[in-house]
């Protein structure tokens, strides 16, 4: 009985010196600049039927985004009712930290300053990435494949391609008049866009589409999409098969019927202060599709291929007001009809809050 707890004790101390030595080689072998496994950030939660969840900076997830008014919230929505894809409401807060870690990448004096004072990329990195995985993880329910919705997130798609690698992306193209008459129509605030004229917002339209494709086109095919708005709305089966392959999640009927799961457990969860919400409670229509024709001013529209070189370079004949979109499927001519007949009315407990803060809701370009 003596020796055997004297092996016990011996056992023990070899075990405890093999796990420290395994350590300090660990520590010392990791390259400079690879994210330690003990500084790697994981999160468990579990969702409404008890299901635990893990996530990690490998975990896969998607970032969904584009320029504000061209379907994001639709395309999100439609993601939210697959019972695997939980996407949500917008944070508003993972575009701000991407714009501040942006300006300590910079070669300025103040990434030298801070490197100066040891802080370096890597650490910052390494806090972007945890800061974004908790509010993607926490802000919703989980699900097996996390989604984000913020538009301007694209414009930092190879930087997430990066701190995420297992991440994808999902751009949205929408003809930039209809984009640029919606957020003018409905006084939808994006910094820098100057609401009171058609001529600057589709200058910074066609600015802000430019920057995110480039961005698309370097992440590469395999890990981000362009989705056209108009294609998504009028065919929308086709459309949402091709992301669903691209995502490799398995096809869902649901998603065609995303209205159908607002509100339910693992479904679509809406947000009051979200300028998107009343029409997204509706299903996919055709009402939006060329409501901008006979809004742009003749000056403006003369000078189209000027102001905004993207629409062409997208597939938007700038000089065809409206060009030929497509052919809609019978589903989605009748989800119109049945818009049209005022079928989809916004419940109370959506309508919109009084402005949180008027700054809050704007959308930081
Ligand atoms: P309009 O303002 O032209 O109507 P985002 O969410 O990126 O801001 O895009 C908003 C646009 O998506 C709006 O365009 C809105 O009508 C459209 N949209 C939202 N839900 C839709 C639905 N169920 N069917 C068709 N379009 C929808």
């Amino acid at each position: 009985m003596r020796l055997s707890v004297k092996r016990a004790v011996v056992l023990l101390l070899m075990l405890f010196g093999a796990c420290t030595l395994t350590r300090t080689l660990y520590e010392v072998l990791t390259c400079p600049g690879e994210v330690p496994r003990t500084h790697m950030v994981s999160i468990r939660a579990r969702n409404w039927n008890q299901t635990q969840y893990r996530y990690n900076q490998n975990t896969p997830m998607v970032f969904v985004g584009g320029v504000p008014r061209s379907g994001t919230t639709l395309m999100r929505a439609m993601l939210d009712a697959h019972p695997d894809i939980r996407c949500g409401e917008e944070t508003r807060v993972i575009p701000r930290i991407l714009s501040l870690r942006q300006g300590w990448g910079r070669q300025t004096e103040e990434r030298w300053a801070l490197e100066d004072e040891g802080v370096s990329q890597e650490m910052l990195d390494a806090a972007t990435r945890a800061f974004l995985l908790e509010v993607i993880a926490r802000h919703g329910d989980p699900a097996p494949l996390l989604c984000n919705k913020d538009p301007f997130t694209l414009k930092s798609a190879v930087y997430l391609s990066h701190i995420f690698p297992n991440s994808k992306f999902l751009l949205m193209l929408r003809d930039g008049r209809a984009s640029v008459h919606s957020m003018i129509s409905r006084r939808v605030t994006i910094a820098g866009f100057n609401l009171s004229s058609y001529r600057d917002c589709l200058t910074k339209w066609s600015n802000a589409i430019e920057v995110m494709l480039s961005q698309c086109m370097a992440v590469g095919r395999s890990r981000c999409m362009t989705i056209r708005y108009e294609d998504l709305v009028l065919q929308p089966r086709a459309t949402m098969r091709r992301v669903l392959r691209f995502l490799k999640s398995p096809w869902h009927e649901g998603v065609l019927h995303h209205e159908e799961a607002i509100g339910q457990p693992g479904g679509v969860s809406l947000s009051r202060s979200e300028r998107s919400t009343d029409q997204v409670i509706k299903p996919v229509n055709l009402e939006a599709l060329t409501r901008w024709v006979g809004h742009i001013p003749a000056d403006v529209q003369q000078d189209m291929e000027n102001i905004a070189p993207m629409l062409r370079k997208l597939g938007y004949n700038p000089k065809a007001n409206p060009p030929d979109y497509g052919q809609p499927d019978p589903e989605v001519i009748n989800n119109t009809e049945r818009v049209l007949r005022g079928d989809f009315k916004t419940p109370m407990r959506l309508k919109r809050l009084v402005q949180v803060s008027a700054s809050f809701n704007v959308f930081k370009a």
